[in-house]
C-alpha cells in the first residue's frame, strides 16, 4: 500500500492545469457548488472539524482563524493568497500553482463566499513571474465557466481575482508586510494589534492563507471536517505537502498523511526519499525552512505530525525537509543560513539587523583554529537569545533556531577550533 496520499495533488500530472472539464471530471468544483447550499457558519464549522493548521509555516488553526473573521464587523473582507514562497528548500506552494492551480482558485472562491469577499489578491512570489500569464489565463476560462467572477453558479455571488507580483523579498511572506507590499508600500511588517482580521489590506477585515491550506479547502468541504480529520493525525487532520531537498536520492514534492510516517520513512522510504546519495551517511536535516530546526539522525525515528514534532524539539513549518550528507560541515551550513537571513532581514529593527551580522563574524571564527575563544561562544549565546525575545518579526526571532538546535547536536564541531577564554562561557552555556 502506498505510503502518499492524494487530496490536494489529486489530478497532478494526469489533468492539465487550464482542462475545467477534466477537473470537473475528478470531482473539481463539486466543493463550490456543496459549499454554496451551506451557510458561512456551516462551512466554518467543517474547517473546524478537519482541524487545519495553517499550512504558511505558523501552523494556526484555520478553523479559529476564519470562525474570528466571519464574527468581525465591516465591509469589504478581502481574501489574501500567501503565494510568496521564499523559504530556501521550500517548493509546494509552486507545485500547486504549476500543477493544480484550480484547486487553488476552488479553496479562494469558497473563502470568498464565506465572508462575502468581493475580491480575492494572490501574492505571488517574484522569482515566480513565469507562472503569472499562465494562471491569469486559468482564472479567465474558470470566470467563462461560471466558477469565478460575476454570479457565480448562477448565485448572486461574484468575486474576482488579481495577482500581484513580489519583488524577492522574503519578508514579504509575513503576512503584514505582505499586505504594506500589495498596497504599494515598502514591504515591512506592521505592528500588531491590531490584527489583520481586523485591520487588514487596505484597512479592512482581511483573511491571509498560505496557497496549501485554501487549496485544502474543496476536499474538506466534500469528505466532511471529521473524515478529513481521521485521514491524518487526531491533532491536525488531513495531508502535508512535502519539499524534500539536497541530499537524497529521490528530491521532490510528496503529500503525505500527518501522523502516519516517520522522518525516517520520508528520507529512505523507495517510494520517498530513497536514501542518502553516493552511499554516504545522513549527518542532519533541516525541517521547516531556514527558520526552522536542524534536526539529527538519532530522531529520525519521529512521527511527521505537528504534535510529534514539536515534541522533538523540531517543527513543520513551511514542509521543507531538507537533507544533508556526512560531507556536510554543519558550521559552513549554519553560515550559509545566517547569510541568507542578513540579506533578507529589513532593517527595521536593531536586534535582527545587528544580531544577525554579530552571529555571522563568530562563525566565521569558529570556522578557523584558534581564532575564536569560549567568550565568543557566550556571546553568541546572547545573541541568539536576544534575537529570540527582542525582534520585532518572526524573521529575526526565528534566525537562529537553526544555529541553537544544531548546537545541541554538534557540540564538538562548535569546540573544535575554541581556544579557553575567559570564564563567561561557563556562566553562560553551562
Ligand atoms: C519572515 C516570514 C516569512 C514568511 N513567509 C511566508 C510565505 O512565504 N508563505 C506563507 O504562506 N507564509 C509565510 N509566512 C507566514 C505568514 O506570516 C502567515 O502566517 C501565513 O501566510 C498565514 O497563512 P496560513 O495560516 O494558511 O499558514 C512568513 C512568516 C514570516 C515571519
Ligand atoms: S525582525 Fe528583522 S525582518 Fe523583522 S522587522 Fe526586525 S529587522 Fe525587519
Amino acid at each position: 500500500m502506498s505510503k502518499l496520499i492524494n487530496l490536494i495533488s489529486m489530478g497532478a500530472g494526469e489533468v492539465a492545469p487550464e482542462d475545467i472539464k477534466a477537473y470537473q471530471q475528478i470531482g473539481g468544483f463539486e466543493a463550490l457548488k456543496k459549499a454554496m447550499s451551506m451557510s458561512p457558519a456551516q462551512i466554518v464549522e467543517e474547517v473546524k472539524a478537519a482541524k487545519l493548521l495553517g499550512r504558511g509555516g505558523a501552523a494556526f488553526p484555520l478553523g479559529i482563524k476564519w470562525e474570528h473573521l466571519l464574527h468581525i464587523e465591516g465591509e469589504p473582507k478581502y481574501i489574501v493568497c500567501n503565494a510568496d514562497e521564499g523559504e530556501p528548500g521550500t517548493f509546494k506552494d509552486r507545485f500547486v500553482l504549476r500543477q493544480v492551480p484550480l484547486r487553488l482558485f476552488e479553496g479562494i472562491a469558497i473563502a470568498g463566499y464565506v465572508f462575502n469577499s468581493p475580491k480575492a489578491y494572490i501574492y505571488l512570489r517574484g522569482e515566480y513571474r513565469d507562472l503569472k500569464e499562465k494562471l491569469l489565463s486559468i482564472i479567465d476560462k474558470a470566470k467563462s465557466a461560471g466558477f469565478l467572477g460575476k454570479n457565480i453558479l448562477g448565485s448572486n455571488y461574484s468575486l474576482e481575482i488579481e495577482i500581484i507580483s513580489g519583488a524577492g523579498a522574503y519578508i514579504c511572506g509575513e503576512n503584514s508586510a505582505l499586505l504594506n507590499s500589495t498596497e504599494g508600500k515598502v514591504g515591512r511588517p506592521r505592528i500588531k494589534p491590531p490584527h489583520l482580521a481586523e485591520v487588514g489590506l487596505f484597512q479592512m477585515p482581511t483573511l491571509v492563507n498560505n496557497v496549501e491550506s485554501l487549496a485544502a479547502i474543496p476536499e474538506i468541504l466534500l469528505l466532511g471536517g471529521q473524515r478529513y480529520l481521521e485521514l491524518g493525525h487526531p491533532d491536525s487532520g488531513g495531508s502535508k505537502l512535502i519539499s524534500l531537498a539536497g541530499h537524497c536520492l529521490q528530491r521532490g514534492i510528496y503529500e503525505i498523511p500527518l501522523g502516519r510516517l516517520t522522518l525516517r520513512d520520508i528520507i529512505f522510504d523507495p517510494e520517498l526519499g530513497g536514501g542518502i546519495a553516493d552511499g554516504k551517511k545522513l549527518k542532519f536535516f533541516h525541517l521547516g525552512g531556514q527558520s526552522g530546526a536542524i534536526g539529527h539522525p538519532d530522531q529520525l525515528d519521529t512521527v511527521y505530525s505537528y504534535t510529534d514534532l514539536r515534541a522533538a524539539g523540531l517543527s513543520v513549518g513551511s514542509g521543507a525537509v531538507v537533507v544533508m550528507d556526512e560531507s556536510v560541515s554543519i558550521l559552513e551550513y549554519l553560515k550559509a543560513v545566517n547569510e541568507f537571513f542578513i540579506h533578507e532581514s529589513c532593517g527595521k529593527c536593531v536586534p535582527c539587523r545587528e544580531g544577525n551580522r554579530q552571529i555571522h563574524k563568530i562563525l566565521d571564527r569558529l570556522l578557523i583554529p584558534g581564532a575564536a575563544t569560549r567568550t565568543d561562544l557566550a556571546t553568541l549565546r546572547r545573541l541568539i537569545d536576544t534575537m529570540t525575545a527582542a525582534s520585532f518579526c518572526g524573521l529575526g526571532q526565528t534566525a537562529a533556531v537553526a544555529i541553537s538546535t544544531a548546537w545541541k547536536h554538534f557540540k564538538s564541531e562548535f569546540e573544535a577550533n575554541v581556544v579557553d577564554g575567559p570564564e563567561h562561557y561557563k556562566l553562560a552555556v553551562g
